[in-house]
């Protein structure tokens, strides 16, 4: 299983390759947004493109994912071809990111863009992570369409679920913590669930598109897209973060730090 980070901020970018798990990076423009604000706040004048470049360099290779921001297939085309040709030769690892339906309610005649796109980048050659996946349909559309990557949110998922059963929760909750009740679900319970389905339909139809789970909030969702088998998470720094605590294992470091003696002690000296 692969781990991405999901930031676009080079710090955490940086900091968690630093730490020897990291096979890639996800952006989309509200991850963008918040690092260019960081950038700003702590006074740099560093252009977005050139931030882009440096997100490329430090991935050494590993797939980034750089997202498109038009609505029609003409506009993403374009935009994906933008972004191919400016930051794919800095390190060859770009991804295009496109939306399964860029239909934003007011232009479904634009539903099926994100497809067709993806369909023309898969025969350019161009290697396409698909974003804001909420049904295994839609992930066998796209990776019929020749998509890459199939990105299903699994964070959101669980928010419109919650939503609907009228619960209160935090960001970083588990869903569910009980099971589920019937509800208009379209037979999805979780957003784990989810990307559980999107595997399955991959795998029992030798799709060669890779599930991606997304929108990931905690570390118990991590595991468990790993226990369905998705190809890859791609994970918070918050969440990277927490996967490696735990209140036992603070505890064990400091029983064993207080139980060295001198004599083991010297070897290290
Ligand atoms: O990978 C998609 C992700 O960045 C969205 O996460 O937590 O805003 O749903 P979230």
């Amino acid at each position: 299983m692969e781990f991405f980070v999901d930031t676009a901020d080079l710090d955490q970018i940086r900091e968690s390759y630093a730490w020897g798990i990291v096979d890639g990076v996800t952006t989309n423009p509200s991850l963008i947004k918040k690092a260019v604000e960081k950038l700003r706040k702590d006074g740099s004048s560093l252009g977005i493109p050139e931030y882009i470049e440096n997100i490329l360099r430090v991935a050494q290779g590993d797939p980034v994912s750089l997202e498109v921001i038009g609505l029609t297939a003409e506009e993403m085309y374009s935009q994906a071809m933008t972004l191919y040709e400016r930051f794919n030769p800095i390190a060859e690892n770009v991804v295009i990111k496109i939306p399964v339906n860029p239909n934003m309610g007011d232009n479904p005649e634009h539903a099926f863009d994100g497809l067709s796109t993806i369909a023309r980048l898969a025969e350019a050659g161009i290697p396409v992570n698909t974003t804001l996946i909420f049904t295994p349909e839609q992930a066998l559309l796209a990776a019929k369409a020749g998509a890459a990557y199939v990105s299903p949110f699994a964070g959101r998922v669980d928010d419109d679920l919650r939503k609907m059963a009228g619960e209160t929760f935090d960001k970083t909750d588990y869903y569910p913590a009980d099971g589920v009740e019937g509800r208009d679900d379209n037979g999805i319970e979780s957003g784990v669930d989810l990307v559980a389905r999107c595997v399955e339909i991959m795998e029992i139809h030798g799709f060669e598109t890779q599930v991606l789970a997304a929108s990931l909030r905690n570390p118990r969702q991590v595991r468990e897209c790993a226990l369905v088998g998705s190809h890859v998470a791609t994970i918070p720094f918050n969440v990277l973060s927490a996967m490696a605590e735990h209140k036992k294992t603070v505890e064990g470091m400091k029983a064993f730090t207080a139980d060295i003696v001198p004599e083991y002690a010297q070897i290290f000296e």
